[in-house]
């Protein structure tokens, strides 16, 4: 007899990509910022730990919030900090979506989603994208009339594909909740503020932003959402009384308080991700055009996952993907996250010997 409740018993759970705990690793598969964090994250979170560890951090993150407000040209009431974006998905899910009610995300995407529908009981459509990314409204907008909360990411993960505001609007649900996870925001070439909160839709979407990716920050595990306070206001119900600890937000306060450092190397990852782009394509493969800190990369002959294996024993690991297709095809291919130009220049290289 199993004690956990049937909806847990039944999923198989999200796994993450590997994280391998010995170095000498070209680490291509989940994203990360090759580059280290600013330096005044690390004097900050040294200067936090010799403090006061002893009492709760700040409920509120005060901060924090005003710090991030500002980058969005909002108040701070609009702003909820959390462990990671993946927690801010979580409290929303819990905050708006009742057991039974649906969710749709793009597919392929998140599939992260998937699981935390079905942690809180929800059932999940997937709104099947075309082929070049884009979507078929028509086909969509039945599943999304019906769903009480849709959640993209924008740019798309694992496609990298940026999607315009006139096609985000569709995505907006009668009945529900936009949340548009802009985890690799910060790597688009026309990077925004969520000028379409602004708008009378924007009333019903909630922007997540993570520091994970563009502030290198993905060990301290720190994010936040920008929604109007009508939606902020129920989030902030749901969340863990102290759910940012103490050297989190030092660390979170600090690297939004250092803008350059985070565009600076924004702007090294975007020049790289054009180089790695054209080495691909040079090798025959076809690469999406991406906004994201990662490239998706398929070869006309597959193999993909053979490729993935045989870079894995030169200790280089990419990320080897397979989704099942809308007409029962699966697509599958590799993404590729944009290291230093000396990872990248060692990823070709085996490339070469390998297609
Ligand atoms: C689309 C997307 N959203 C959210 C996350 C998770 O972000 P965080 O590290 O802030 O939990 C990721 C991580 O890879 C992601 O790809």
């Amino acid at each position: 007899m199993s004690l956990f409740r049937p909806d847990i018993e039944r999923i198989a759970g999200y796994v993450p990509g590997e994280q391998p705990r010995e170095t000498g690793w070209v680490k291509l598969n989940t994203n990360e910022n090759p580059y280290p964090p600013s330096p005044k994250v690390v004097a900050a979170i040294e200067a936090a730990a010799h403090a006061r560890l002893n009492v709760y951090p700040d409920p509120l993150s005060t901060r924090f919030r005003q710090l991030a407000a500002e980058l969005f040209n909002v108040e701070p009431d609009w702003i909820l900090p959390a462990n990671g974006s993946d927690e801010n998905l979580t409290i929303i899910m819990r905050t708006f979506v009742d057991p039974k009610e649906q969710v749709a995300y793009p597919y392929p995407s998140y599939i992260l989603y998937e699981t935390l529908a079905e942690i809180q009981g929800a059932s999940w459509v997937r709104l099947q994208l075309n082929a070049d990314w884009s979507w078929n409204r028509d086909a969509c907008r039945p599943l999304i009339e019906n769903s009480k909360l849709v959640l993209v990411p924008n740019p798309n993960s694992p496609s990298g594909t940026r999607w315009s505001d006139d096609d985000i609007l569709a995505l907006l649900p009668p009945n529900g909740v936009l949340v548009l996870d802009e985890a690799y925001g910060d790597f688009c070439d026309d990077p925004h503020s969520g000028e379409l909160l602004q708008s009378d839709a924007g009333k019903r979407i909630i922007i997540t932003r993570t520091l994970s990716k563009s502030y290198s920050l993905a060990g301290i595990r720190m994010g936040f959402s920008v929604a109007h306070p009508d939606l902020t206001r129920g989030m902030l119900k749901v969340k863990d009384s102290y759910n940012c600890n103490t050297l989190s937000l030092a660390a979170g306060v600090a690297a939004l308080e250092d803008q350059q450092w985070m565009k600076d190397n924004a702007a090294r990852i975007r020049q790289s991700r054009s180089t790695l782009t054209a080495s691909l394509s040079e090798l025959g493969f076809e690469v999406e055009t991406s906004q994201a800190n990662f490239v998706w990369a398929t070869h006309p002959e597959g193999r993909h996952q053979q490729i993935f294996e045989e870079l894995k024993n030169r200790k280089i690991l990419v990320r080897y993907m397979r989704f099942a297709g809308a007409d029962e095809n699966e697509i599958d291919g590799l993404r590729i996250t944009v290291g230093t130009d000396d990872e990248l220049g060692t990823f070709i290289n085996a490339m070469r010997e390998i297609v």
